[in-house]
C-alpha cells in the first residue's frame, strides 16, 4: 500500500484546515508499528481538535485520539504484523497522528493487544468512552460502590461515556437514573437501562448550595461545573463521584461541608495517562463483564467523507451514543 486516504488537520497563514487528503507511507511519524486501520471512533475531544483546534500540539496533523487495526510492520518484539491492537490515549491524535486514516503508525508503548473475545469494531464502540466509562465505574467500586447501596446517577447520560456508562451500570444491576438535555432520547435511555430518566435542568447546582437531600451512593459525571456541584450536594454517606468531563464548564464551587459531614469520595479519572498496567486491566474487563450490550441504536457507522460533519455536531451536543468510522 503506497498510497492511503486521512483527514489532515493544517495549519495555513491564521487558520487550520481540514480536508480528507491521500498520503504516501512518508507522510506518516515515525513508530514501532504500522496499522491498517479498520476503525477509529468520534468524541468529544476529537471535536475540540479538529474543530475548534484545541489541544494541538504540531500541525500538520491526522487527529482521532482512537484506533483499532491490524499490524502491517512492527519494529518492536513484543508485536509482528497480522496482530490486532487497539490505541487510544497517549499523544495520539493531539500530538501524534491518529487515528482518522487508513493507515497509522504507532509507538509499540501505546498498543494494547486486542483481548480475545472483543472484536475491532466492538473496541470502536468502546473507544476512549468506553475506557472511560468502564474506568469510572472500576473507580466507584474500588470505592465500595455497590448496587444495594442505592441509585447511581449518569449526567450527560446521551454522549459517549454517558451512554455507556449507563448499560454497563444498569448490566450490572445498578438502579441507573440518567440525565439528559435531550428530552427526546428519554425512550433510548430507558432501553440502554436507566429506572429513571430526569431533565439535565433538576442535576444543575444554579443555588451554590453545598449540601441538599442524599440521592445518591455514587455518580459518573463526565460533565462537571454546575451538574458537578449539584452531585457533590447530594451524595449520600460515603458516596463516590467519578468526574471525566467538562461539557457542563470546568468551574465548580463547592464547600468542605459534604466532605466532612458525608465522607464522599471525589474520584478524578484520566483515560489519557493511566498506566500500562492498570489499562490492560480495564480492558479486560471491559471484554468481560463490563461488557455493555451492543445495541444497534448505541452505534452510528460512518466513513471518513461523513467525519468533517459529525465532528462540528458532537461539539454541539447533536450526536447521540457512539459514533464509529469505518476505514478499511
Ligand atoms: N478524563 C478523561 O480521560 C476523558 C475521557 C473521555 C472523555 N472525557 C470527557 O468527557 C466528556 C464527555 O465525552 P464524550 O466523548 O462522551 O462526549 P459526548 O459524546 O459529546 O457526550 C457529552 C454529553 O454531555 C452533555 N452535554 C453537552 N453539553 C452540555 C452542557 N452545556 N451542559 C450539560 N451537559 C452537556 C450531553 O449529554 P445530554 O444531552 O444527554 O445531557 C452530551 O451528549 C468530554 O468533556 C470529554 O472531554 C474525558
Amino acid at each position: 500500500m503506497d498510497t492511503f486516504q486521512a483527514l489532515v488537520l493544517e495549519k495555513t497563514e491564521d487558520e487550520a484546515d481540514l480536508n480528507i487528503k491521500q498520503l504516501h507511507m512518508e507522510d506518516l511519524p515515525e513508530g514501532d508499528l504500522t496499522i491498517r486501520v479498520a476503525y477509529s471512533s468520534v468524541n468529544f475531544k476529537d471535536g475540540m481538535v479538529a474543530i475548534n483546534h484545541q489541544l494541538v500540539e504540531s500541525f500538520p496533523l491526522i487527529p482521532g485520539i482512537d484506533l483499532a487495526g491490524t499490524v502491517i510492520d512492527s519494529q518492536d518484539d513484543r508485536f509482528e504484523a497480522g496482530d490486532e491492537i487497539i490505541v487510544t490515549s497517549y499523544q495520539l491524535g493531539t500530538g501524534h497522528s491518529g487515528g482518522f486514516s487508513e493507515v497509522a503508525r504507532v509507538p509499540a508503548d501505546w498498543a494494547v493487544p486486542l483481548p480475545e473475545g472483543l472484536s475491532l469494531k466492538e473496541a470502536m464502540i468502546l473507544g476512549t468512552a468506553g475506557f472511560t466509562a468502564g474506568l469510572s465505574v472500576k473507580r466507584l467500586e474500588d470505592n465500595g460502590l455497590e448496587p444495594d447501596k442505592g441509585p447511581v446517577l449518569v449526567a450527560g447520560a446521551t454522549g459517549g461515556v454517558g451512554s455507556l456508562a449507563v448499560n454497563m451500570l444498569a448490566k450490572r444491576g445498578y438502579d441507573v437514573t440518567a440525565s439528559t438535555g435531550k428530552s427526546s432520547e428519554m425512550d433510548y435511555l430507558k432501553r440502554l437501562g436507566a429506572k429513571d430518566v430526569i431533565d439535565r435542568g433538576e442535576v444543575e447546582d444554579t443555588e451554590h448550595k453545598p449540601v441538599r437531600r442524599k440521592m445518591w451512593a455514587g455518580a459518573v459525571d463526565p460533565v462537571g461545573g454546575m451538574t458537578l456541584q449539584y452531585i457533590l450536594s447530594t451524595l449520600k454517606y460515603d458516596g463516590s463521584v467519578a468526574t471525566s468531563g467538562l461539557t457542563g464548564g470546568t468551574e465548580v464551587a463547592t464547600s468542605v461541608l459534604p466532605f466532612i459531614s458525608r465522607g464522599i469520595n471525589w474520584l478524578g479519572i484520566d483515560s489519557v495517562k493511566c498506566p500500562m498496567e492498570k489499562r490492560l486491566k480495564v480492558w479486560e474487563r471491559l471484554t468481560a463483564d463490563f461488557k455493555p450490550d451492543m445495541h444497534e441504536e448505541l452505534v452510528n457507522e460512518i466513513s471518513l467523507e461523513e467525519l468533517p460533519d459529525v465532528l462540528k455536531d458532537i461539539l454541539d451536543s447533536k450526536v447521540r451514543g457512539r459514533t464509529i468510522v469505518k476505514l478499511s
